[in-house]
């Protein structure tokens, strides 16, 4: 069978560079792991649960092999459009996107993951195998040997019977594990924490988890003290909190300002859901809409009086400014001509000549030696 066509993949609509690819090593073992193992143990595609393939490689190499019927859970919307653009260039189809839920992993008799960044969510994750999948289910994890820590295989550990870590091959490696063990009751996310005026609610993925992330803080603080501009422009103000993470600026604005119509939004499926529990925690189900989208996509282009932004500054391991780039074009097209983006960004990166280009004039409104929040006025 000829080789997978690796290099045809694309990382669009994420970050596209010549240093970024949109497959990696990791990958390629896990497709060749899959391989085999679905010939030894006779498993067929509709028994494969893929759990973070970031553009889709994992997926659509295994539906070139023949396998169909492939379940597959993606944080990012990104990655998911990724996905399906990439299966639509190669022509393949045989995959059904999921939620983490039950019926992603419903009888998976094979599991494969790209390690996720953070041990909360190797560990909502490890959870949902066990306590979703078929009882026989091998469970299959890699990364990058740089990015791997054993602290990993003591969380595959806490559910799992049996967890080996494999020989490290071109840079990365695989850690197999089986034998579920027995669950508790309740899932282990969402974690709630109760703050001082509103509660916080986490998935394993979300950025900061249940705590206030002192960049947030320090911008919560600045919008309580009287930063907003006297006049909004509009009785009942449409604010969009972009990239919201667990919802803390969104559900704060909306419990200060009770005649704002809120809008959160972020590309990463475990904020989403995050900020959703956050909302009903907090009793905001009627005020707050939560929409899983790139950079606000699908909102409507100068519909927003206020955008509440604290954009994010890594890309994967490294340092990459791209992503916020992306978010402050999103708050400029958001935005109607006037309106208030209000920004919290690590002092370092001297965001303010960038936002007033593609915003609006931009003046610093408090800075920490860590910490600028600054307000941008959309140019008209
Ligand atoms: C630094 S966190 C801030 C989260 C939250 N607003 C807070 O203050 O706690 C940045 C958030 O932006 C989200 N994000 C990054 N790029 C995005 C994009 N293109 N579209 C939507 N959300 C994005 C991330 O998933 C993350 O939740």
């Amino acid at each position: 069978m000829p080789e997978f066509p690796y290099s045809r993949l694309r990382r669009w609509p994420d970050v596209e560079a010549d240093n970024l690819q949109a497959y990696d090593a990791t990958d390629l073992l896990l497709v060749e792991r899959a391989l085999a193992l679905s010939t030894d143990a006779a498993i067929t595609g509709d028994e494969i649960a893929v759990i973070g393939d970031e553009y889709g490689a994992v997926t659509l190499a295994l539906i070139d092999a023949g396998l169909r019927g492939i379940r597959v859970h993606q944080d990012l919307a990104t990655g998911r459009r990724a996905l399906e653009r990439n299966a639509e260039e190669l022509g393949l189809t045989g995959f059904h996107a999921h939620e983490l839920h039950a019926e992603l992993l419903a009888g998976a008799r094979l599991v494969l993951l790209q390690l996720p960044k953070s041990l909360a969510e190797l560990e909502q994750i490890a959870d949902a195998v066990a306590r979703w999948a078929a009882p026989d289910v091998q469970f299959v994890a890699g990364g990058r040997v740089k990015h791997m820590a054993l602290a990993q295989n003591e969380v595959l550990a806490g559910r799992f019977d049996l967890v080996q870590a494999q020989r490290a091959e071109r840079k990365s490696r695989l850690i197999v594990a089986g034998g579920p063990l027995p669950v508790p009751d309740e899932p282990p996310f969402p974690v709630v924490v109760q703050h001082e005026g509103f509660a916080l609610a986490a998935f394993g993925g979300a950025f900061a988890g249940a705590r206030i992330d002192i960049g947030t803080r320090v911008l919560l603080d600045v919008l309580g003290s009287g930063a907003l501009r006297a006049s909004p422009g509009a009785a009942s103000p449409t604010v969009i909190d972009l990239g919201c993470g667990t919802g803390a600026l969104a559900v704060s604005f909306a419990l200060a300002h009770p005649s704002a119509r809120v809008i959160a939004t972020d590309r990463s499926a475990a904020a989403v859901a995050s900020a959703r529990a956050t909302v009903a925690a907090n009793g905001l189900v009627d005020r707050i809409t939560v929409t899983h989208d790139d950079a606000a996509s699908e909102l409507e282009t100068a519909g927003a009086d206020i955008v509440l932004l604290n954009p994010p500054f890594h890309l994967g391991a490294s340092v990459h400014t791209g992503a916020a780039t992306r978010l402050f074009e999103a708050a400029a097209r958001l935005l109607r001509p006037g309106g208030e983006l209000y920004t919290v960004y690590n002092s370092s990166l001297g965001y303010r000549a960038e936002l007033s280009r593609l915003v609006g004039a931009t003046e610093q409104l408090h800075r920490t030696p860590k910490f600028t929040v600054t307000r941008s006025i959309r140019r008209g």
